[in-house]
């Protein structure tokens, strides 16, 4: 997708009067290690992707917003004054809830929009194709109607209230701070607490980061996201009530470790060592990066999928079945689940010379054992949302 190849979609929905379109980007992200850890107050490390949501916009006279997507068949417009009201369709509710959040900030657009959006990041598969419709219209908003009140971390937590309040989904800060503040070959070390941040360059001499697609169609994954959310919570009350702490991104392994017999229930325990045990090897990953080692690198990702596979149980047969198969090919020195799990995407570490056999073998090996056929992307790490020229 191009500004070009928008704009004319653009004109063949709403005509061609009037000013020309603004065209709108914000790309989806990859979580390389940090899992569950954001909405727990500990590290993640992601990086924005070069592909994500394009979004053209233009400003009419009328008094309502028409919205289309040249991905979904759903359209409508709706009256200014309606813009706080749910619709029966899942996408739209997404630019919705950010015309909400900002209007709670005094911010609302005086006038009538035509908006057309397009994605080219798979939905609903782990990549954060949410995020990117948030953060565009976000961006918009805040740039057209907010006089760029909003910085981008204040953006992304805008957006993310969208979605905590209008779809209902508990997520933390993560997908929408990556896409926000990404740069282009850089990933983000980003602490989700205090939502400090440091840029680490991604130095990968002659390897790739492949990500794969389970094309499994995702059940019940926001209600047990929410209940993992809440299983969390539950760790912190039996914690407190021998330590006072804050949130488990607090605690070390060796203070988890001498305290973990506190949580009667077995269930929590696992879900508070996943945590916990992340929450570190987040660290000790940027640690690997910056010093070139990316052997470790790749043994981390792999004990991050085993943690989130045994002890938080998020995983699934599909994206063990990728996992698995992918550590079977000679060069991959890493993979894991990405994301939140049930289903979605994996991300490996890989050799250059072993992508092509990785694609094949990965891809003949999961479809005989599954029956789904999956999709790769080699990722190429991009900037974060913006205005096109
Ligand atoms: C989803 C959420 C994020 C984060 C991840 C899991 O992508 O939106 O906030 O919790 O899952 O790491």
């Amino acid at each position: 997708m191009t500004s070009e190849i928008i704009i004319t979609k653009f004109y063949k929905k709403y005509g061609e009067s009037g000013e020309s379109p603004r065209v709108f980007f914000s790309p989806g992200r990859v979580n390389l290690i940090g899992e569950h850890t954001d909405y727990n107050g500990g590290y993640v490390f992601p990086c924005a992707l070069s592909y994500g949501t394009y979004m053209a916009a233009r400003i009419t006279d009328t008094k309502t917003i028409k919205f289309a997507s040249l991905n979904f068949d759903f359209t409508i417009e709706i009256p200014l004054s309606e813009l706080n009201n749910k619709v029966k369709n899942e996408w739209v509710n997404y630019p919705l809830g950010v015309f909400d959040e900002f209007k709670k900030t005094g911010v609302e657009p005086d006038h009538g929009i035509e908006l057309l959006f397009s994605g080219d990041i798979p939905n609903g598969a782990g990549l954060s194709s949410s995020a990117s419709i948030e953060t565009v219209t976000g961006f918009f908003i805040n740039k057209v109607f907010g006089k760029n009140k909003l910085n981008l971390v204040e953006l992304a937590l805008l957006c993310q209230r969208a979605e905590n309040k209008f779809i209902g989904v508990n997520c933390g800060i993560m997908d929408q701070f990556a896409v926000s503040v990404g740069k282009k070959d850089h990933a983000i070390f980003l602490d989700c607490d205090t939502l400090n941040y440091e840029l680490v360059p991604i130095k990968l001499d002659g390897l790739k980061l492949i990500i794969s697609n389970t094309n499994k169609k995702r059940q019940l994954a926001d209600s047990k996201y929410n209940e993992r959310r809440s299983e969390c919570e539950q760790a912190v009350k039996y914690l407190n009530k021998f330590k006072k702490i804050k949130n488990l991104g607090k605690l070390s392994l060796n203070e988890f470790n001498e305290l973990s017999a506190r949580i009667p229930d077995e269930v929590i325990r696992k879900r508070a060592l996943h945590v916990v045990s992340e929450d570190q090897r987040c660290v000790e990953a940027v640690d690997a990066l910056k010093n070139g080692d990316m052997m470790r690198f790749g043994v981390l990702m792999n004990e991050s999928h085993n943690s989130l596979k045994d002890d938080y149980e998020v995983t699934g047969t599909e994206l063990d079945t990728l996992v698995e198969e992918a550590r079977n090919i000679k060069g991959v020195l890493g993979s894991r689940m990405t994301g939140a799990g049930f289903g979605g995407c994996t991300v490996s570490l890989v050799k250059e010379e072993s992508v092509d056999i990785f694609i094949k073998n990965v891809g003949k090996k999961y479809e005989q054992r599954t029956g789904l056929k999956p999709d790769f992307y080699v990722a190429d790490v991009g900037n974060g949302v913006k205005e096109i020229q």
